[in-house]
């Protein structure tokens, strides 16, 4: 039996995928955490040269830094090798809650950004349909942000202010967090199975609500996914 946990599994496994040159996208979480400390191991070893790491928040950039690797401004690459990242929630179909650590706005641009994209969770991210667990991460900017929350109540939701201690939290962008519980369909329903919002839909009605930036609702964005367990890596 190995000593470790399914999350340093997955994070030993993810790191193991970047190769010498790439220009890497890294997201954030405490998984992305424990990748960049394997990272740095790797390039203080000699076995990775010339890596560019681009990070989706600013923890990730104090830990990127501190593991002593190069990180680089996204405009000044655009387009990335491989991105990795965590997510909160991975249904059967690769589709992910993805916004815990209130990134997803970032993340989102650094997933779209790379020509693959490796998600690492361990096992109890994994869900039989996204809602499971979770509530879905709403980014909104702070102007007028109850008229957001008002249009995310009649989506049958109730959302709910994230806050940082006594006052609201604020992501890297500015902007505040509505946590709203949604069950979502799961990708095979069975006739008379309990029903919820079908994802495509709801990413589109939370899309067209002003002021809404994003929502962690990550569909398409998971070419392969990594799932630490007890005694190793799977892929799903
Ligand atoms: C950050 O905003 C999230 O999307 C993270 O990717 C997600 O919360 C996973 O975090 P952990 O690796 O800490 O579980």
């Amino acid at each position: 039996m190995s000593d470790l946990t399914p999350k340093q599994h997955v994070a030993l496994a993810a790191a193991q995928v970047v190769r010498s040159g790439m220009r890497l996208g890294l997201g954030s979480g405490s998984t992305v955490g424990l990748i960049v400390e394997a990272l740095g191991e790797r390039v203080q070893r000699g076995e990775l040269r010339d890596l560019r790491v681009v990070v989706a928040s600013r923890w990730t950039e104090t830990k990127a830094l501190a593991a002593g690797l190069t990180v680089v401004e996204l405009n000044d690459v655009v387009q990335l090798d491989l991105a990795i990242d965590g997510a909160d929630e991975v249904d059967p179909q690769r589709a992910m809650i993805k916004g815990g650590g209130g990134a997803l706005l970032r993340e989102r641009i650094v997933l779209y950004a790379a020509r693959e994209r490796l998600i690492a969770v361990d096992e109890s991210k994994l869900v039989p349909h996204l809602g499971a667990s979770w509530a879905l991460p709403v980014e909104v900017v702070q102007f007028g942000w109850r008229v957001a929350e008002a249009a995310l109540r009649a989506l049958g939701t109730t959302p709910q202010l994230r806050r940082d201690g006594m006052q609201p939290f604020v992501t890297d962008e500015g902007n505040y967090i509505l946590d709203c519980p949604f069950r979502l369909r799961a990708p095979q329903a069975q006739p008379g199975a309990a029903q919820g919002h079908d994802p495509h839909e709801l990413d589109r009605a939370l899309r067209a609500i002003p002021g809404v930036m994003d929502h962690g609702l990550f569909l398409g964005l998971a070419d392969r996914v990594l799932v630490g367990q007890a005694d190793g890596v799977r892929e799903l």
